[in-house]
């Protein structure tokens, strides 16, 4: 036996506690950076000084507090409760409003609280041996997560190339009598698109569906930028037949990860989301989220998140995202080669290329070589592969650096030229079939590479976008998760 740390998390002789920190400040030096603005996907940065330090301090005030008997730790339920309360008003609910009886409760993030807009609709219907749900091509993949977990069908509708939102005639032609619950995002992920809310809400209403609207991504963005007077459409829940919303605290509303609100226009529409159990011999348990445990770590750094930055710093935060989105849109713009998937509408920048001369996942890997950390988005049935930037407040003293960057970063793609891969390769990647990948041919791929051997992942990563892109999404799928596997080994 040693008692050096050498042996995975758990030494022979515990370690000093300053030594502890130094290891965990050496893992964190090679993690993108979460602050600076200069990571697009992630992370939620204000910029504010201090608010870390505040947020630290009440998550360890409240981090050993259990969540899961709300009568023992009425610290925790008034800090919930002043969270959905916060998140109703923000969102056309609570009293003097259209809908005056909003319930809620906080999640652990917005998949989460989507699971359980999905259970909740399943849950009402118990009538029914085969529940569907209907959501755009476009809505969150934590959707198609809570069909797969609670067997329920999803039916998608696929979104216009152009406006990248979804034909209403074709939501409503999507609704059968087995529906459960419609799904429209405000806005989607990929593109920071706002769907036709009003006119989805409606044919959900008409056909007795309920109606969820993901904010999860723009909850807490959206409110603020229409004060500031951007032409936000209707979204929450002034619209008739919205029945539920999401909002994750943990993204604009720039709390720590591991916050998200489901709000539900009624108690009864929020009923079957809870699970009660007393048939067994312990506590009868009554969660009215996915977990039993809860730290009240995330809901206290959350709560002292919002009342430290109260309704002003948000609009002010709000503001200097609105300018950084319109920055680095102008930046994309003027850069030869680059086209906007759409004109910005939130908090989201995406951009692709036409010019065959220029390859995106080249390009995306060598703004990354110069600090700058954006998402690739592969081809997904009509759209092309874009570059996905989540913008934060954080970024608007950065914006003037980016054209720059963005300038020399395409220069430096065109002159590598695009990605080509080995024909055969390329033809494998079509032709595949998931249940014909073995772990061998995994493991061979992922060597070839450059993704085996612990070394984490390469800084190169355009060779295997373009594989993946070439990839029907089954395939995609089961190459990421084999992959995922290979990284996720136990250090001994
Ligand atoms: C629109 C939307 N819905 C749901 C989610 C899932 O949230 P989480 O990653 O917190 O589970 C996201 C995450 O980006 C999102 O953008």
């Amino acid at each position: 036996m040693t008692d050096t740390a050498d042996v995975g998390a758990l030494p022979a002789r515990g370690m000093p506690a300053e030594d502890v920190l130094d290891e965990v400040r050496a893992l964190r030096a090679a993690d993108r950076p979460t602050h600076g603005g200069r990571l697009f996907a992630y992370v939620y940065d204000p910029g504010v000084a201090g608010l870390d330090a505040l947020a630290q301090a009440a998550y360890a005030e409240s981090a050993h507090v259990n969540g899961l008997d709300p009568t023992a730790f009425p610290s925790l339920l008034a800090m919930e409760n002043a969270l959905v309360g916060a998140a109703a008003r923000l969102l056309g609910g609570g009293p003097g409003t259209g809908a005056p009886d909003v319930v809620g409760s906080v999640t652990s993030g917005g998949t989460e609280s989507l699971l359980l807009a999905v259970k909740a609709a399943r849950d009402a219907r118990p009538d029914l041996t085969e529940p569907r749900i209907v959501a755009p091509a476009s809505a969150h993949a934590a959707f198609a997560k809570a069909a797969h977990y609670l067997r329920v069908a999803l039916d998608t509708v696929p979104v216009d190339p152009v406006t990248l939102r979804p034909d209403v005639a074709a939501v409503a032609a999507a609704i059968r009598p087995e529906t459960v619950l419609v799904v429209a995002s405000a806005p989607s992920y990929a593109h920071g698109v706002v769907d036709p809310v009003t006119e989805i809400a409606a044919v959900a209403r008409a056909a007795g569906v309920r109606c969820h609207v993901d904010a999860c991504f723009g909850g807490w963005a959206l409110p603020w930028l229409r004060r500031l007077g951007a032409p936000v459409p209707p979204f929450d829940f002034a619209v008739p037949g919205v029945t539920s919303i999401s909002v994750d605290l943990h993204k604009y509303a720039y709390a720590p990860k591991g916050v998200s609100v489901l709000l539900h226009r009624d108690p009864a529409l929020r009923a079957p989301q809870f699970f009660a159990y007393a048939d067994w011999p312990g506590y009868t348990m009554v969660n009215p989220v996915i977990a039993s445990t809860r730290s009240g770590g995330p809901i206290a750094a959350a709560y002292a998140t919002l009342r430290h930055l109260g309704e002003d710093g948000y609009l002010r935060l709000a503001a200097a995202t609105r300018d950084a989105v319109a920055g680095l849109a102008g930046a994309v713009r003027a850069t030869g080669g680059l086209r906007l998937m759409a004109e910005p509408e939130t908090t989201v920048v995406c951009f692709t290329s036409d010019d065959p001369g220029l390859d995106l996942f080249v390009l995306v890997d060598e703004l990354t070589a110069r600090g700058w950390h954006t998402q690739p988005q592969l081809t997904y049935a009509d759209l092309p592969a874009s570059v996905h930037l989540t913008v934060t407040a954080a970024v608007a003293p950065r914006v003037a650096e980016f054209g720059p960057a963005l300038a020399e970063a395409v220069a430096a793609a065109r002159a590598a030229g695009p990605v080509v891969l080995p024909p055969e390769l390329l033809a494998l990647a079509g032709s595949l079939t998931p249940e014909a990948l073995t772990s061998e041919l995994v493991a061979g791929l992922a060597d070839g590479l450059g993704l085996a051997g612990g070394a984490g992942v390469p800084d190169r990563m355009a060779v295997v976008n373009t594989l993946l892109d070439a990839a029907p999404a089954r395939l995609r799928e089961r190459l990421l998760a084999e992959f995922v596997g290979l990284l996720q080994r136990p250090a001994w």
